[in-house]
């Protein structure tokens, strides 16, 4: 008996369809056997212990049989534990669990715990995207993740918390209609929010000239070098700067969304709503920096995209991981090349950096 389910691989910034098709044979004595092919990474390969808890706890016995599992196309590498929950509803549906044999309506994506609770994963807003792209009209996803994901208007998301909940959910659809409300978000509404800064411009003392200089970067984004004696208060403007830069668009709020979901690094809230503000220590690779991996994660240049990149103690830095930065400067774009693959980032980022003048830090004092 063959199942097909549709879920989806990120890869940069973009998703890939990826189909999930399940099939078993034969009745294979003591023990079952459970095969995953289509270029699996350790994750992706973990995943079969998982799922077969996770169908077990949930009240479910799979037969002892010989299963196929397929990720395709099987020429692009997977990874992550997204994988999971197409894979269980996969092999539930292929062995009769679901009412439903037609899951063409459903993209879905999630990382199954033991005890068959759904757990969240990175990358979903570029799945949403693809959803819509593709006219795949629902997407079932952790709840933790449906805030990021229901950003995007036309495809509808539906927020899971167990593999119970997904097979109900699945099993309550008439013709790939979904009788249950999906979730929703007002962005408009986010994004109009007053802005809470921690900290803000308004703190600082005296300084005309700096502050003047610091207002004219960042009404034209231009970069900015600040160079001064220890204490004099360079790491302290830099870190007000954020509260006096334009607000968010709609779109760059949806680009800079896109990254953080990428790099797992959102917060609970969907929308990026203020601009990101980066600031690594001076120990970081230029891998860190510019991003990398065996499949390529966006480093801190892509994670400050639409926002501020500081540098603080430039001349700390190595000189390699500072010669990486013409590229994404001249660009405002990265791109990474890997033997499995080559990715572009978007990387338009406002620089600030700080230095002392010498290394005792008092040169004409
Ligand atoms: N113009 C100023 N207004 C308010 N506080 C200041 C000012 N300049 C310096 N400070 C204080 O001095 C501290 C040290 O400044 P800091 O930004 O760390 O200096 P630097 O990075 O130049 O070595 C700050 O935390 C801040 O409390
Ligand atoms: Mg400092």
């Amino acid at each position: 008996m063959l199942f097909k389910t549709l879920s989806a691989a990120v890869y940069g910034i973009d998703a890939n369809l990826i189909e999930v098709e399940v099939d078993y044979s034969g009745v294979v004595s003591n023990e079952e056997h459970f095969h995953t092919v289509g270029l699996p990474d350790a994750a992706v390969r973990e995943s079969r212990d998982r799922v077969r808890a996770a169908i077990k706890n949930s009240g479910y016995l799979i037969p002892p049989t010989f299963i196929t599992i397929n990720l395709a196309p099987a020429d692009l590498k997977k990874e992550g534990s997204g994988f999971d929950l197409p894979i269980a509803v996969g092999i539930l549906g292929a062995y009769g669990a679901l009412r439903n044999d037609d899951l063409g309506k459903f993209m879905m994506l999630g990382e199954l715990g033991l005890d068959g609770s759904v757990r969240p994963i990175p990358g979903v807003l570029p799945v949403a995207i693809l959803a819509r792209e593709k006219a795949i009209p629902n997407l079932i996803l952790p709840a933790a993740n449906a805030a990021e994901a229901a950003v995007v208007e036309g495809v509808n998301v539906y927020p899971v918390t167990t593999l119970l909940d997904v097979l109900d959910l699945l099993n309550s659809a008439v013709m790939g209609v979904i009788q249950r409300e999906p979730f929703r978000i007002a962005t408009g509404e986010i994004l109009g929010r007053l802005e809470q800064f921690s900290v803000d411009f308004c703190d600082v003392r005296g300084q005309q000239t700096a502050k003047r200089a610091l207002e004219v970067a960042a009404a034209g984004s231009h970069n900015i070098l600040m160079i001064g004696p220890p204490g004099s208060g360079k790491t302290m403007l830099a870190k007000r700067l954020p509260s006096i830069l334009a607000p968010l668009t709609f779109q760059e709020a949806l680009e800079t969304t896109r990254i953080h979901s990428v790099a797992g690094v959102l917060n609970g809230d969907g929308l990026v709503t203020q601009r990101p503000f980066r600031s690594p220590h001076h120990t970081i690779s230029d891998a860190g920096l510019i991003g990398g991996g065996i499949v390529p994660r966006p480093g801190e240049v892509s994670l400050a995209h639409n926002g501020l990149l500081f540098l603080d103690e430039l001349p700390e830095f190595p000189r390699n991981v500072l010669e990486v930065m013409r590229q994404p400067l001249e660009d405002h774009t990265v791109t990474i090349a890997r033997a499995s693959m080559s990715l572009s980032f978007p990387a338009r980022f406002m620089l600030a950096a700080a230095m002392n003048p010498c290394p005792c830090g008092y040169l004409y004092c």
